[in-house]
């Protein structure tokens, strides 16, 4: 895509669909995963990587454990920002804005939407909590496996978190350094656009 298109581009949303789908075809593997930044209750910046889903018409959705760093710090302030980098494109997108939790429906969905064998793991994972030692891990997931013949229930602390763009900013790499910054805000029910120095 030319840097012409993106600077006549009006929607951020549509501009992140166009990118990401040529993401899809270029990256080695998970074109969807991105940084996620939150802060903890003193302000200490934390970052992770996550796999981005949509989820309706929310694109920067993603799925975690509540009870996580991430999760805590979350809860005690619901915001984040984001930052996918397409190395294959030299492309960098990034997304700051509110937190909400997913609906407990969406949430089981995409849950019972994963394999079998992802859904023991998540319910066995007390995500960020010191393990002694893998095996204990591999023994948790058997006997849940053993003890949930049928469907594996959702736990109630692993669910989804979207987080509502307020600003969002795409970055193409230039020669000579002379990159090229779009950076979209929310103005009213439309988006403000501004080119940026590199
Ligand atoms: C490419 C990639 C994708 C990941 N996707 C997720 C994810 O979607 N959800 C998740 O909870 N952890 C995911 N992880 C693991 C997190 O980076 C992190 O280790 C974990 O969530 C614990 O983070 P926390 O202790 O800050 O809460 C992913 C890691 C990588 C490298």
């Amino acid at each position: 895509m030319s840097a012409g298109r993106v600077v006549e581009a009006e929607d951020p949303i549509e501009l992140f669909d166009a990118w990401f789908a040529e993401a899809q075809k270029s990256e080695p593997n998970d074109p969807n995963a991105v940084a996620l930044a939150t802060t903890t209750a003193d302000g200490w910046p934390t970052v992770r990587m996550v796999l981005a889903k949509p989820v309706g018409e929310e694109r920067f959705c993603f799925f975690t454990n509540a009870s996580s760093r991430k999760g805590e710090q979350l809860a005690g302030n619901p915001r984040a920002a984001l930052c996918f980098h397409w190395k294959s494109l030299r492309r960098q997108v990034r997304v700051e804005g509110a937190v909400t939790e997913l609906s407990t429906e969406a949430s089981d969905r995409y849950f019972h939407s994963r394999s079998r064998a992802s859904q023991i793991g998540a319910a066995v994972s007390e995500q960020s909590r010191v393990l002694a030692n893998r095996a204990e891990l591999e023994a948790r997931w058997l006997e849940f496996g053993e003890a949930h013949p049928g469907m594996i229930p959702r736990p109630e602390y692993w669910r989804g978190y979207c987080v509502r763009a307020e600003r969002i900013e795409f970055w193409m790499d230039g020669a000579h350094r002379l990159h090229d910054r779009f950076l979209f805000t929310r103005d009213g029910d439309g988006w403000a656009r501004s080119r940026l120095y590199p």
